[in-house]
């Protein structure tokens, strides 16, 4: 057994420039920063920038990080790096900042084309090291060893999922957090707590994985809609930054499930906030889940999260967290069309993310579970 997570995690209201020490003990001079427009202009790049200023760091800019960033994305970054020194990569951002980054730093280091690394650990090569600074509450992004890059052309999410792409150093800086409105802070939250409860599920879950999938559960029932209700919160923000934190060592461990397999397809279809598609098809995943065994462990879900004594009390608990972040109750009313639902189960059955699910579908079964969830 292998548990992977970042050597070194900055968390609280001085998190950046924690980063000082740090990349001087590394010994950087050159850096390459991925974000995007709007964090280009923010207070929190600033303080990066004047981290650099005092480090000596040498640095490039890319600011064109688009929400889940593509194939071709990955190419023009590494055309603008390409001949330029870079010790290492700083992303700013949410998960679409560290999944640019994190194609970057492994594809800018090979010739071979981006799909031989599709899948689990067919990485061979070094990549650059990444500071991952996180500005969302979360896709656990600046902890995972997973790529996640849109195919435009074949209109999926291409998951790599390798130790490598473990960044060296992860950053939840409370200042910066502060700033997220009440949408993302909602649908971030549920894309964690699907990562807390896909890792409890899967089939390599262990005594490690567990520990901190409960705990970030335990976490995200009790402040996830303190952080929603009042953005300023600090106690809450802090709390949501741990608990996505937790939810994403589970899941890089432990690995996922159906609800990913299948979000990658709306993400990829569609271009709905990831968080949002996992959210809605949360309570419909654990639904069928249970309707094939109802031996899948839920019963410490449900205490984590406060939920009432049975199984159906959890799916119960879920829509309820939905409903009071306005999260629709239906794929319908987030834009699924019943006509693709059959694409949508094939291209899911083909996404890593499933192999770690207790209870198999076929593709059958799973278009039936997403006409009912529809
Ligand atoms: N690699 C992984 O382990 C992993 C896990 C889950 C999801 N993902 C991927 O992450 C992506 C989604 O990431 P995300 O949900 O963090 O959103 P995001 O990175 O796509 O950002 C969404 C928007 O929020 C804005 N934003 C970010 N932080 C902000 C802040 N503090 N204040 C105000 N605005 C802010 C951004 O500028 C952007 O416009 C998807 O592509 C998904 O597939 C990756
Ligand atoms: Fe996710």
């Amino acid at each position: 057994m292998q548990f992977n997570l970042p050597t070194i995690n900055l968390f609280g209201e001085q998190a950046i420039e924690q980063l000082l020490g740090e990349i001087r003990k590394k010994g950087w001079k050159s850096a390459f920063i991925i974000t995007d427009k709007y964090m280009r202009k923010s207070q929190t790049y600033e303080r990066i920038i004047e981290v650099f200023s005092l480090a000596k760091i040498k640095f490039k800019v890319f600011d064109k990080t688009k929400p889940d960033p593509s194939i071709d994305l990955v190419e023009e970054a590494c055309q603008y790096i390409s001949g330029v020194s870079c010790d290492f990569i700083l992303t700013l951002g949410g998960g679409s900042a560290h999944d640019l980054g994190k194609g970057v730093a492994l594809m800018s280091q090979t010739q071979e084309p981006i799909k031989t690394f599709v899948g689990v650990h067919k990485i061979h090569h070094q990549v650059l090291p990444i500071v991952a600074v996180n500005t969302t509450s979360g896709t656990g992004s600046e902890v995972t060893r997973f790529a996640i890059i849109s195919d435009t052309q074949e209109k999926v999410k291409l998951a790599i999922i390798d130790d490598a792409l473990i960044p060296a150093i992860s950053v939840n800086d409370t200042q910066t957090l502060l700033s997220m409105p009440p949408s993302l802070t909602g649908a971030t939250g549920m894309d964690a707590l699907t990562h807390a409860i896909e890792a409890y599920f899967s089939t390599d879950a262990n005594a490690l994985t567990d520990a901190y999938a409960i705990k970030a559960m335990e976490l995200i029932g009790q402040y996830l809609l303190e952080a929603y209700n009042d953005g300023t919160n600090k106690k809450a923000r802090e709390a949501m930054a741990q608990a996505q934190f937790m939810a994403g060592v589970a899941f890089s461990n432990a690995s996922l499930g159906y609800v990913h397999a299948i979000a990658h397809q709306l993400g990829g279809r569609y271009h709905l906030p990831h968080g949002l598609c996992n959210a809605v098809l949360l309570p419909i995943v654990i639904d069928g889940l249970l309707k094939k065994d109802r031996t899948v462990r839920i019963h410490s879900i449900g205490k984590a999260l406060r939920a009432p004594g049975s199984s159906y009390g959890l799916i119960g608990k879920i829509k309820q967290m939905n409903a009071k972040l306005n999260i629709p109750d239906a794929l319908s009313k987030i834009g699924v069309q019943k006509e693709d639902l059959s694409d949508i189960a094939t291209k899911a059955l083909e996404d890593p993310c499933r192999i770690t699910s207790p209870v198999q579908f076929n593709h059958n079964e799973l278009v039936e579970l997403l006409v009912k969830g529809l």
